[in-house]
């Protein structure tokens, strides 16, 4: 039913069950409000490909109602060194394609087909969730835009961020400019993609890229206490809130003023109302 569901919303036609994303090299787990992904390809430093955005997706499609936090993370010693580089090879990764073979393909196809991956990044933000990455070793490429696309980033002292794309004559495209811009700054995101330079777990604090750096040993109590403290909030009141934290941006002090005025009318009522 839910798989039916998802193949109605997002066209694919793949499931989500243990085995299948096992292959992909991922693993979903989901206790109580609490859902987590795993990156799960350590020997190949969880390098990502067609299939693991279209999983996510998926993923998000069916994440089950009652989740609030969903914690993504990478199994080994890197979170994850981006792109599957068999990708940009003639022969691609079998069953998927290239890059290659996609770049005979029209335009509309090639956009399409980035929009199909976005798909995997994008559903991270949504207000109903709290996203975390926790991230150790390399981030690069888009394995640094899947950290991007969390609410939150945790990350452990040998942290390696790199927006690697440029410097393979591509830009990054699984959603990840706009957050950076976001959090950095427009000229600190300008040299980090441009150089295509590694940013360390200091650097990281320092710019906001990294809400909390402690040592690799410590990363998942980090994380667990992280998600203890945003599960003790009011579920309601975080969905509002976070839903008025994201539109800040794109509205003047007025229309901000008002957008919290209509979200304490709701809240109040939902509240005491009758
Ligand atoms: N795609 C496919 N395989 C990869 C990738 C990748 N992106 N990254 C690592 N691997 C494989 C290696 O080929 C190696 O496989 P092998 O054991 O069969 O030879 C294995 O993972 C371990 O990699 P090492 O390089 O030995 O690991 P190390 O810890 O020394 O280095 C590092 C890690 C720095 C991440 C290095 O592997 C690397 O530079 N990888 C490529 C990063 C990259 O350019 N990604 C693309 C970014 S652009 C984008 O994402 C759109």
């Amino acid at each position: 039913m839910a798989e039916a569901q998802a193949r109605q919303r997002g066209g694919y036609a793949e499931d989500v069950s243990a085995e299948r994303l096992a292959e992909i090299g991922l693993r979903f787990e989901v206790d109580g409000e609490i859902a987590t992904i795993t990156l799960d390809r350590p020997e190949k430093r969880n390098a990502q490909t067609f299939a693991t955005w279209s999983a996510l997706a998926r993923i998000g499609e069916n994440l089950p109602e009652q989740v609030r936090v969903v914690v993504v993370k990478g199994e080994g010693p890197s979170f994850s060194a981006g792109i599957d580089l068999r990708m940009f090879t003639p022969e691609g990764v079998p069953g998927q394609g290239s890059f290659s073979s996609a770049a005979t393909s029209g335009d509309s196809d090639i956009a399409q087909s980035v929009s199909k991956a976005q798909a995997g990044f994008l559903w991270l933000r949504r207000p109903e969730i709290v996203s975390i990455a926790a991230v150790q070793g390399h981030a690069i490429g888009a394995g640094f835009q899947l950290a991007l696309s969390c609410d939150l980033r945790i990350v452990a002292d040998d942290v390696k961020f790199c927006m690697k794309e440029p410097a393979l004559g591509l830009v990054p495209d699984l959603t990840g400019t706009k957050p950076l811009v976001e959090l950095v700054g427009l000229a600190k995101a300008i040299d980090i993609c441009l150089t295509a330079r590694t940013v360390h777990a200091d650097e990281a604090m320092r710019i906001g890229l990294a809400e909390k750096v402690v040592a690799g040993s410590d990363l998942e109590q980090a994380v667990r206490d992280k998600v203890a403290e945003l599960l003790a909030t009011n579920r309601d009141a975080a969905i509002a809130t976070k839903r008025l934290l994201q539109g800040a941006q794109g509205r003047s002090l007025e229309e901000q003023c008002a957008a919290e005025g209509r979200e304490q009318a709701a809240r109040l009522k939902a509240l005491f109302g009758g």
